[in-house]
């Protein structure tokens, strides 16, 4: 079967309070997204990828990953879940997707492997998650504490996110149509009733959201095993 990956890229990362989007920020000598764009086109199961870029991206044409003749853009959309979408228009109804945030530059082709291989035991397709580690709290909207949440079955929903395309169009289309909150792409799954496995992924394939990740993504990518 064909693989491909998406990236959503079209983002502009406000929380991180840069004047470049958060993406093309530098890490060691390279864009956030430049890693995270080599560690999908350098694996050799992955057959294209797909960046979904912001209208108004002035930045992407510049890196060296552009010319790549594995690599396609398209223009993204309002919410991630557009940028998504326009992305899985450019790929087979045959061939399931990875779906990977730009912003998580720290991927390996390990857990690449991982998720790719889940595929045989859950054919509703699967995420790479991480287990939660810390106590959890529920809070009322002052900030007290109403509950705390039992950590156990609850896991931090990280990407890749790997599904087959034609079932995550139609089904993100539909979520999307309704209304319903989609923050990922098994949130879509869900919402149909297609219940995605969760592959237990490395800790350290972190979301870059805040100034403070970027010394910690840094730090992941030098000591990278
Ligand atoms: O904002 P957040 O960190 O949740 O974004 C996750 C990923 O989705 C980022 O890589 C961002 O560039 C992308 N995104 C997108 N289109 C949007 C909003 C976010 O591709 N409209």
């Amino acid at each position: 079967e064909q693989i491909i990956a998406i990236v959503p890229a079209a983002g502009i990362g406000s929380r991180m309070g840069a004047e470049l989007p958060k993406q093309y920020l530098i890490l060691n000598e390279q864009t956030i997204l430049g890693h995270t764009l080599d560690c999908l086109l350098s694996h050799p199961q992955i057959d294209k990828v797909i960046v979904a870029l912001n209208p108004q991206d002035d930045y992407f044409a510049n890196l060296s990953q552009a010319s790549h003749p594995k690599l396609q853009s398209v223009t993204g959309g309002k919410e991630r879940a557009d940028s998504v979408l326009a992305g899985l228009q450019l790929a087979d109804s045959g061939a399931w997707a990875l779906v990977h945030d730009a912003a998580r530059p720290c991927l390996t082709h390990q857990d690449i492997d991982k998720l790719i291989a889940s595929a045989a035991t859950f054919p509703q397709g699967a995420i790479l998650a991480a287990p939660v580690r810390d106590t959890m709290k529920r809070t009322s909207r002052e900030g007290v504490i109403t509950e705390t949440v039992c950590r156990e079955q609850l896991w931090h929903a990280l990407t890749p996110q790997f599904f087959p395309v034609a079932e995550l169009s139609r089904h993100l289309t539909a979520a999307l149509a309704a209304g319903a909150l989609i923050t990922d792409e098994a949130s879509a799954m869900e919402w149909a009733g297609i219940m995605p496995a969760v592959v237990t992924g490395r800790a350290d394939n972190i979301k870059v959201t805040h100034p403070d990740d970027l010394q910690l993504a840094s730090l992941f990518l030098k000591n990278s095993i």
